[in-house]
């Protein structure tokens, strides 16, 4: 652990201390510089994690990729041309790099529109009233990273549903810190990364697939990987594999995935609902002091509505950062939204009260 109180999970997750499966990665390397089929074996270990992580019915629903917005890409790229749906749908709240991703796309004729946020999200109403017969994608957010809220995923991807547009969920900040059944949301896609509350290194992303709908999903940006046999070797015929791995591309990428799997396995043993549980017992300790303090947050005070992260606004976030970090805290600020303060499985209630001493003396800046 860094020293001090580390309250930034919702950006980098702690490593763990053991990485055997790195250690894996660079032996097979040295003893047997092709080393694929350890290689291979450690990337199915990866999915078959994600798969456990997310209820997915199997490892191969699960695709690796690099980071969210990639995959977000790739999914653009592969939508089938459905007359008469030609705008895309996000919350303005979304991480912007997922809605570049979007404003991209409409280079290729799609029009993005951003929901207006109300209140600590974008309500299950707006999503509702803006479904319409031409949209063609939702990107759903489940955690959003400048209020700390959740949405309600499975509500709006069932609205979705009935409407016939696909939905793209991103966990990014949900992922490994929040239950997640993929069964019961039922999207098209949900993507997510193992950087934070995974505490998996960046460049460990990752896709997964309904493999009730993925069959009409053809990805533009494909690679050996991504064919239903990557060692047929036939130039001439492209045949996509029938399910996420479509979404793989050329020679995958290994290393990242090795140094994931390690905080994959940690959150599995110490168990996603127990993580959730400490997570919102100390979430709850700061916005209880919010309250008292007259302190304001967008933070949603209930507990089944916010993720990992207490937003605490104020007017000079550099100086309350500087401030904290004398009290040796680490947190961030985002533009916009105040300061960040994200209590995972290794901070303690003790942590939390020294939180809010330090905050308490910081007059005028809360
Ligand atoms: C909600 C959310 N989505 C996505 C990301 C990151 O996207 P990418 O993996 O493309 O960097 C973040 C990072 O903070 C996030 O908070």
């Amino acid at each position: 652990m860094p020293a001090g109180v580390y309250l930034l999970s919702h950006a980098v997750g702690c490593r763990p201390r053991h990485l055997p499966e790195l250690e894996a990665f660079l032996q097979a390397w040295q003893s047997q510089p092709a080393g694929w089929d350890a290689w291979l074996a450690l990337l199915e270990d990866f999915c078959d994690a994600i798969a456990t992580l997310l209820h997915a019915a199997a490892a191969t629903d699960v695709c690796p990729q690099t980071n969210v917005s990639a995959a977000v890409s790739k999914i653009v790229g592969a939508l089938p041309q459905r007359r008469g749906r030609y705008v895309l749908l996000a919350s303005e709240l979304d991480f912007p790099s997922v809605i570049y991703v979007l404003r991209q796309a409409e280079r290729l004729g799609y029009t993005l529109k951003l929901l207006p946020a109300d209140g600590t999200g974008t309500s299950l109403a707006t999503w509702t009233e803006h479904l319409t017969d031409n949209v063609q994608l939702a990107l759903v957010t489940h955690g959003f990273y400048g209020t700390g809220a959740l949405s309600d995923v499975a509500a709006i991807t069932a609205q979705a549903r009935r409407r016939g547009v696909t939905t793209v969920v991103d966990v990014a900040q949900s992922a490994g810190l929040v239950p997640i059944d993929v069964a019961a949301w039922d999207a098209d896609f949900v993507v997510g990364s193992c950087v934070k509350w995974l505490c998996g290194g960046p460049g460990a992303g990752f896709l997964w697939a309904n493999p009730a709908h993925v069959a009409q999903y053809e990805p533009m940006d494909v690679g050996w990987f991504s064919h239903a046999d990557p060692f047929a070797f036939d130039a001439r015929n492209f045949r996509y594999v029938g399910n996420a791995r479509r979404f793989w591309g050329g020679t995958p990428s290994v290393l990242p995935f090795a140094g994931a799997i390690a905080g994959l396995r940690c959150i599995q043993e110490l168990g996603v609902a127990a993580i959730r549980a400490h997570s919102q017992q100390l979430t709850g300790q700061l916005l209880t002091a919010a309250a008292q303090h007259g302190w304001s947050s967008p933070t949603p005070t209930a507990a089944a509505e916010r993720g990992g992260t207490v937003v605490l606004q104020t007017a000079q976030p550099a100086r309350l950062l500087q401030h904290l970090r004398i009290g040796d805290i680490i947190a961030d600020a985002r533009q916009g939204f105040g300061v960040r303060l994200s209590p995972h499985i290794y901070n303690s209630s003790a942590d939390i009260a020294h939180t809010i001493d330090c905050l308490a003396t910081a007059p005028g800046l809360l």
